[in-house]
């Protein structure tokens, strides 16, 4: 079960007008309501409960037949992005959209969307991502299989920035940042032209790459035995991290408050996670502990609120009480019947035996 994508692009401009409908519910919205015609109201039965009239950014080709879907589905809700007031409200070039033919101004809308908000229709939830730079306020809606993304990303291109409140630089970020972060599955579903993939847009969209990931960092010269107490803390460039396995000891906050790190290699001959090792490691999404490791101390992984997994050898045999404290989404990963099963158990702490 999931959502049922119908596609017009019949709006001005050629712009898409979508219809999803919630398979197993019936629950239905209009996206981006720039048309409203006989097709699209035959798709839409008599007993069709239009939930929602959703829109992705305050273009006239996109709001166009908002009103008429208002004054159709009376119980319908008009959900528009909070942060584009200015365009909603008639700017310059929505006048110019207009061609003649209306005011370019929007209805008001009944709820206004901002960053991680959510819409559930059914049994789908679409969850609101803000992607400034077609317009200063325009959003995209995503679910687990798919990203409305009005004319922020395009099939092989990317939305005008030369319009009111657009802006190149604001545009590749939000499409790198924020939609090339996705699935490389999601079906892609632009406000004008054809579907595609995260995927294939991050290996051949020409307008924006997908950013390089950088080589991991070697940190300390293979030979090294010791790293000091606080030696790389609060490094902000660091993002993926090997160290060598010549390293014997970690001092205490030796990668505390590093906010871009999120994987690191410890070495095979580590001995102990010490105190406040990973404190405030905000990106850190997941550590595989080596065998041989006996504890892990206070606070070693405070505040590291992207952790998901901690793989924890049964050579620890010790483990901090508040070692994991404000993790909210951390898993243990461990043998079952190990020193970490209980641990995890003791305090609350989701456990998965699935140890490689
Ligand atoms: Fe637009």
């Amino acid at each position: 079960m999931g959502l049922i994508v119908k596609t017009f692009p019949k709006g001005p401009l050629s712009e898409n007008t979508y219809i999803l409908t919630d398979e197993r519910t019936g629950r239905t919205a209009v996206l981006d309501p720039g048309y409203c015609g006989e097709d699209i109201l035959s798709a839409m039965q008599d007993d069709t409960h239009l939930s929602y009239i959703l829109l992705t950014h305050g273009h006239y080709d996109h709001f166009a037949a908002a009103e008429k879907y208002m004054e159709m589905y009376p119980s319908a809700i008009f959900a528009a992005p909070a942060k584009e007031k200015y365009l909603l409200h008639g700017g310059r070039d929505n006048k110019w959209m207009a061609l003649g033919k209306g005011t370019g101004v929007c209805p008001d809308a009944g709820m206004l969307l901002k960053e991680g908000d959510t819409v559930t229709l059914g049994e789908t939830v679409l969850r609101v991502i803000e992607t400034p730079g077609h317009t200063e306020g325009g959003i995209c809606f995503v679910t687990d299989k798919e990203v409305f993304t009005g004319d922020t990303l395009f099939r092989l291109s990317v939305g005008n920035t030369a319009l009111e409140t657009g802006d190149r630089d604001t545009l590749v970020r939000s499409i790198q940042d924020k939609l090339y972060e996705l699935d490389d599955d999601l079906i892609v579903w632009p406000g004008h032209g054809a579907a595609t993939t995260i995927g294939h847009e991050k290996k051949a969209n020409p307008f924006v790459q997908a950013k390089q990931k950088s080589a991991p960092a070697v940190l300390a010269a293979d030979g090294t035995e010791h790293i000091g107490s606080g030696e790389f803390s609060g490094r902000d460039d660091l993002i993926d991290v090997i160290i060598p396995d010549s390293v014997r000891e970690i001092g205490m906050r030796a990668f505390a408050s590093c906010t871009a790190l999120e994987n690191i290699v410890l070495p095979s001959n580590l001995r102990r996670i010490r105190k406040e090792l990973f404190s405030g490691c905000t990106a850190l999404k997941k550590v595989h502990i080596p065998d041989g490791v006996t504890d892990i101390g206070e606070w070693a992984f405070r505040g590291c609120v992207s952790l998901e997994k901690v793989i924890i050898p049964e050579s620890v045999t010790d483990i901090a009480a508040e070692a994991f404290l404000s993790c909210p989404g951390v898993t243990i990963i461990a043998e079952k019947g190990s020193y970490a099963e209980s641990y995890a158990a003791k305090f609350g702490i989701p456990f998965k035996a699935e140890y490689v």
